[in-house]
């Protein structure tokens, strides 16, 4: 029989993700100005909180992707990510910001900046939705961050647990 899973209360409404993404993309604008960005989702969870951020971007604005994946337990300690998807054109010489759904270890985003300064960006910066400050295991900060949260496992909003959960017009978290 397929487990069940409560998803508990609303923890973060659509509204203030709105309002979020309005001073974040009001913001990037501002630290931009006269450049462009080029923002890169992080497949899947990041998909909505970029549409909402990339709105609110009044700088000239492109959009690529990437998919990653951490190996098992036993090699995350190493810090090493598995490239699903890479990025369709090259970085080299642009300025780069990397959207993601939430930061927990850090050793994904840790590892994308190696990945990623390799390629020659003019610049790089990370923006995410939500941070659990308390899940590091590697040193990490993000330029831009949406909430931060505490150490739960959070679903909605793009975040899954075992791919659902996503669609949620909120952020949730499991009992
Ligand atoms: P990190 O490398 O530990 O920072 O992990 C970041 C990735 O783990 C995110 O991109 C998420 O896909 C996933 N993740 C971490 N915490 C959560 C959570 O609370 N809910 C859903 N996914 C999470
Ligand atoms: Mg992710």
């Amino acid at each position: 029989m397929e487990e069940k899973h409560v998803v508990g209360q609303v923890m973060i409404t659509q509204e203030e993700i709105f309002s979020r993404a309005k001073e974040i993309g009001t913001q990037i604008s501002k630290d931009y100005a006269g450049e462009t960005v080029l923002l890169i989702g992080i497949l899947k969870g990041a998909v909505l909180w970029l549409a909402d951020v990339i709105k609110n971007i009044t700088i000239d604005t492109e959009i690529d992707f990437m998919a990653v994946s951490s190996y098992g337990e036993a090699t995350k300690s190493s810090g090493v990510v598995r490239i699903l998807k890479d990025l369709d054109r090259s970085i080299e010489d642009r300025h780069v910001i990397v959207v993601e759904d939430i930061i927990d270890s850090g050793i994904t985003l840790n590892y994308l900046r190696g990945y990623l300064k390799a390629r020659g960006p003019k610049s790089i910066k990370f923006c995410t939705l939500l941070d659990k400050p308390t899940g590091r295991r590697t040193e990490f900060k993000a330029d831009y961050v949406g909430f931060e949260v505490e150490d739960k496992f959070i679903v909605g909003y793009g975040l899954d647990y075992d791919q659902r959960y996503r669609n949620l017009p909120y952020i949730s978290f499991l009992d």
